[in-house]
Order: structure tokens, then C-alpha cells, then sequence
């Protein structure tokens, strides 16, 4: 879905037209492998939601804060999932889809040169309206969430020495002895 993201959204029409990659050929892909993806993702985060759901501990841990950051991710794969699948069933049944290289790509690329192109993003259809306020409504939220572990991986965890356990009773003279004998460490 990223990298989708990257292509769709940073890459001028022009450019690929430029490598041979015809407009009709180009959506055929985007449309074909954004779907694998979007559905890929959405059962990703099924199966962690029921892990989260289901594993004790882990639903002990969480928090009103990562269920309205569950909702938002949800909400923006759904809606980015149903205009894929919608703009796919228009192009189907013979009709013309909007074409977001010429309305909201603009838009996002003006954001990163501080010139936001407003005019380019009001031209958009509503579908593609809702799901970029849901991927900024995700962006937002992104650092006061679980989601900062993209940017912050345990990697040290690897490489880390083990972590000892002893006991602090000295009379027990150690806690695999301890419960050797069959007494309970505290
Ligand atoms: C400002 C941010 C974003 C913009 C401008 C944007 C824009 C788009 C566009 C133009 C499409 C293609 C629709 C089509 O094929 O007709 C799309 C699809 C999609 N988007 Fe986004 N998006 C944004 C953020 C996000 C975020 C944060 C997520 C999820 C976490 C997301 C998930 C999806 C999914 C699942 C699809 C379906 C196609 C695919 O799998 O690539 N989007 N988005």
C-alpha cells in the first residue's frame, strides 16, 4: 500500500507516459495490485486486532487510545479499499472513473513544496475527499500511538545481553533451588 502510495501519489503523469507506461495500462495495474494490497492489509489488521481481542495480557494493556487509532487505520484502509473497488466497478461497467493523478496527487505533492494547491483537492471526488482526511486524521495521531513503533523498532532487543533473574532471599540460596524444594519464592 506504501509504495502504491508513493507511485500514485509523487509520480507525475507525465513521467510515466514518458517511460511508455500508457494511462489505461497504468490503471489496470495500479487498480489490480492496490486491490491485493488493500485487501492484505485490511486482513493484517484483522488478525492483530483479534490477537488483540483475544491474548489476556495483551487486552489488558490496551488502552481508549489505541481503539480510536484502530478505528481511524480501519476507517482509512476501508474507505481507500471501497473507492478502489467502486472507481474499479465504474471503469468496468464502461464508465470514466476521476482520475486522482490530476486532482489529488497535485494536491499532495504542493503540500511538500509549502505551495498547497487547495484548487486541485476541491476538483476531487468526495470518496477521495473522505479518505485523505482519514489518512491525515491517521498522521496526526500517529505519535501519541502504538503506530510510533515504525519509526522507533525494538532492534536492540536482538542484540541485548540475556536478563538474569536471582533471588533477593539469601537463606533460599538461589531461586532454582528454592523451587526445587517446593517453596514458593515469596
Ligand atoms: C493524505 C494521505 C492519503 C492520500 C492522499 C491517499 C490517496 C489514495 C488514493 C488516490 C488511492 C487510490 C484510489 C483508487 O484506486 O481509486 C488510495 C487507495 C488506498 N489507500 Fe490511500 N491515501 C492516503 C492515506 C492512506 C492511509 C494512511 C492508508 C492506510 C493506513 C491508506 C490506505 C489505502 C488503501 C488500502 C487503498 C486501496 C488501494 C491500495 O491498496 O493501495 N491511504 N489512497
Amino acid at each position: 500500500v506504501i509504495v502504491g502510495h508513493v507511485i500514485g501519489l509523487l509520480v507525475p503523469e507525465a513521467w510515466t507516459r514518458a517511460l511508455g507506461v500508457s494511462d489505461t495500462l497504468y490503471h489496470v495495474t495500479a487498480l489490480s495490485l492496490g486491490l491485493v494490497a488493500g485487501v492484505c492489509t485490511l486482513a493484517g489488521v484483522a488478525l492483530l486486532v483479534w490477537r488483540r481481542r483475544t491474548t489476556g495480557p495483551v487486552f489488558s494493556a490496551t488502552t481508549a487510545n489505541d481503539k480510536a487509532m484502530y478505528l481511524v487505520l480501519v476507517l482509512a484502509i476501508l474507505t481507500g479499499l471501497g473507492m478502489t473497488v467502486y472507481f474499479a466497478g465504474v471503469e468496468v461497467a464502461g464508465g470514466h472513473a476521476q482520475d486522482y493523478r490530476t486532482t489529488v496527487s497535485p494536491w499532495f505533492r504542493s503540500i511538500w513544496i509549502l505551495n498547497p494547491d487547495i484548487a486541485a483537492m476541491a476538483a476531487a471526488e468526495l470518496p477521495y475527499r473522505v479518505h485523505a482526511l482519514m489518512g491525515l486524521a491517521l498522521f496526526v495521531l500517529l505519535p501519541f500511538t502504538r503506530l510510533v513503533h515504525m519509526f522507533s523498532a525494538p532492534v536492540g532487543y536482538l542484540f541485548r545481553p540475556y536478563v538474569l533473574y536471582r533471588t533477593r532471599d539469601v537463606h533460599a540460596g538461589g531461586a532454582g533451588q528454592a523451587e526445587r524444594a517446593g517453596r514458593r519464592g515469596w
